[in-house]
């Protein structure tokens, strides 16, 4: 039985709590924020409002970070130099260097790390990615990211909305659409960019180029209250493969759709989109790449580098 300690029960705990509480060959045993009432919900449970006690009193074989961005690499570290395993929140750091330090750290203490990138786990994405893998649909000609929202105002300490904690949209929302774009499609080339920064919005439009196609991307926290919306539409030479108005569908040339948005029950050309929760994909995994001493082939360093890099270079 793995034994899990989860640190920073904020938004996003949410989504990690409930997937390890369902896992059966593990056990989550302590969870800790600086923040009591955070972890009132979760009575069973013991509560840390201190990491570093946290680490002291109980025996880990897995921590899962989901504290603020600035955070996340020291506290990775800290963990495996105990040797735990970690899986932490994106992304990994606002710094390029921490990928090195941090898997160094890793491959020291002989322990598994991970980055929570969950688009690397979402079905539409996961789909997308098979596609342009087994060219079923011949060669990828363009691609379109999008994902657009209005400034968040619920982050403890409004960390969110600060820069040197943040690193703002594109650290926090364009990173999920360009982290799969370098391990979708490899490394690309910045051809434009433009940004309009304020301190109540910022937004970002990129156009990436892949040697044989380029990728158009735009991502935002507009200052009013702009409903989410992540979307994706790629051109390859047989059909386009649209995720938009929250349907997934292949549109074939000679016009035949096919619609993958809901589980497939009939006939969809022998594509399935399986209705499964990406979090739960992504954690799952990591627990099994644990259990069963297995490396994480679906993230290497050298991606995550290549993300940042780019991302300190707009
Ligand atoms: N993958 C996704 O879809 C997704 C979505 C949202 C957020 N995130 C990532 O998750 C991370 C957390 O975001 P959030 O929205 O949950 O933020 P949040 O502000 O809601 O939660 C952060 C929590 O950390 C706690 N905390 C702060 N400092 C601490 C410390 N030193 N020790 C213990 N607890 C501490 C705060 O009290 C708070 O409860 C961010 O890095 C963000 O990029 C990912």
């Amino acid at each position: 039985m793995l034994k899990v300690g989860l640190v920073g029960v904020g938004g996003i705990s949410g989504a990690h709590i409930p997937v390890w509480e369902e896992m059966e060959n593990l056990e989550l045993i302590a969870i800790c924020d600086i923040r009591t009432e955070r972890m009132e919900k979760y009575p069973q449970k013991r509560h840390y409002t201190d990491f570093d006690e946290m680490l002291e009193k109980e025996q880990f074989d897995i921590i899962d970070i989901c504290l603020p961005t600035y955070l996340h690499a020291d506290f990775a570290v800290k963990a495996m130099k105990k040797g735990i395993n970690v899986i932490t929140e994106k992304p990994i750091s606002l710094k390029k260097e921490d990928v090195e330090r941090v898997y160094s750290t890793a491959k020291k203490n002989n322990v598994k790390f991970m980055v929570a990138q969950v688009l690397r786990f979402w079905p539409e994405y996961v789909l997308l990615k098979e596609i342009y893998d087994t060219k079923k649909y011949g060669k990828l000609l363009s691609g379109s990211m999008i994902r657009l929202g209005g400034m968040p105002k619920w982050s403890w300490d409004g960390w969110m909305s600060d820069e040197k904690r943040s690193g703002l949209v594109p650290f926090d929302l364009h990173i999920h659409d360009l982290d799969f774009m370098v391990y979708a499609f490899g490394m690309p080339k910045v051809t434009y960019q433009y940004r309009s920064k304020l301190p109540n919005q910022d937004y970002i439009c990129l156009n990436y180029d892949f040697g044989d196609f380029s990728i158009h991307s735009e991502a935002s926290w507009y200052a009013p209250d702009y409903p989410f919306k992540a979307e994706f539409r790629f051109q390859f030479e047989d059909a386009i493969v649209s995720n938009e108005n929250g349907k997934m569908i292949i549109m074939k040339n000679d016009n035949t759709v096919i619609d993958l948005s809901q589980e497939a029950e009939g006939d969809t050309g022998n594509i399935n989109l399986p209705k499964s929760n990406a979090y739960a994909n992504e954690i799952h995994y990591f627990a099994d790449c644990v259990e069963k001493d297995l490396p994480i082939e679906k993230m290497k360093p050298e991606e995550l580098q290549c993300v940042l890099e780019i991302l300190n270079s707009l």
